[in-house]
């Protein structure tokens, strides 16, 4: 079983992660290490994929072979960022089913609102993997989880590439069931909700806005 909390250690995540960081990285070097540390990190949250095996003739003999079982997974990305994350996961996963959830935080009441929500169907019976690069506050995590169970989905997996302890703490109090993958957990949220050190917005980032 996958522990509330993965951080993925290996050299090439952090390595890849700390040229992320620089302020100075660009946007295509940005975007390119994305890709890569996706591959990654999906490698670690598909861990628990259900198997079977097949009946199999090698040019030797045959054999009975493992073989990924039950319903295609089902990755989520959370609107804009998390799209940054699921071109390197449907590389290794290319029969992946996609959804996106889109959010926006109500001026007023500072909570999410959904804008957008289309996602793939049987919930209930796929592993569902919800993908945002940074878990901040946890929000939009959280809303967009709870827009998953209210469609079905059981089985659950969150992928960041960076956390705040905050963000982790109001994920695993709202969805102790939600196991959580991420490359690292920073000091803190500042005063505008970005994590601390960080890399700043990861949207912008990626795409090169401001
Ligand atoms: N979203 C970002 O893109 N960066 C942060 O630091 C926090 C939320």
């Amino acid at each position: 079983m996958l522990d509330h909390l993965t951080i993925v250690s290996h050299p090439l995540v952090q390595h890849k992660l700390t040229i992320m960081r620089r302020k100075d990285t660009s946007t295509a070097g940005f975007r390119r290490l994305l890709r890569e540390i996706s591959l990654l990190l999906a490698y670690e949250v598909t861990r628990e994929l259900d198997m079977t095996t097949v009946s199999i003739e090698t040019p030797l003999c045959g054999m009975e072979a493992p073989i990924l079982d039950g319903k295609k997974l089902a990755l989520v990305s959370i609107l804009r960022a998390g799209n940054g994350l699921l071109d390197g996961i449907l590389e290794l996963v290319p029969a992946a089913r996609v959804g996106f959830i889109g959010l926006y935080r109500d001026p007023e009441t500072l909570q999410p609102v959904e804008y957008y929500c289309k996602v793939p169907d049987e919930l209930e019976d796929r592993m569902v993997i919800v993908v945002d690069p940074m878990l901040a506050t946890g929000n939009s995590s959280v809303a967009a989880i709870d827009m998953l169970k209210a469609r079905g989905a059981k089985n659950i997996r969150f992928l960041c590439l960076l956390a705040a302890p905050e963000g982790v703490e109001r994920m695993n109090k709202a969805h102790p069931d939600v196991p959580i993958v991420t490359a690292a957990v920073d000091s803190h949220l500042n005063d505008h909700g970005y994590i601390v050190p960080g890399l700043g917005d990861a949207g912008d980032r990626m795409f090169g806005t401001k």
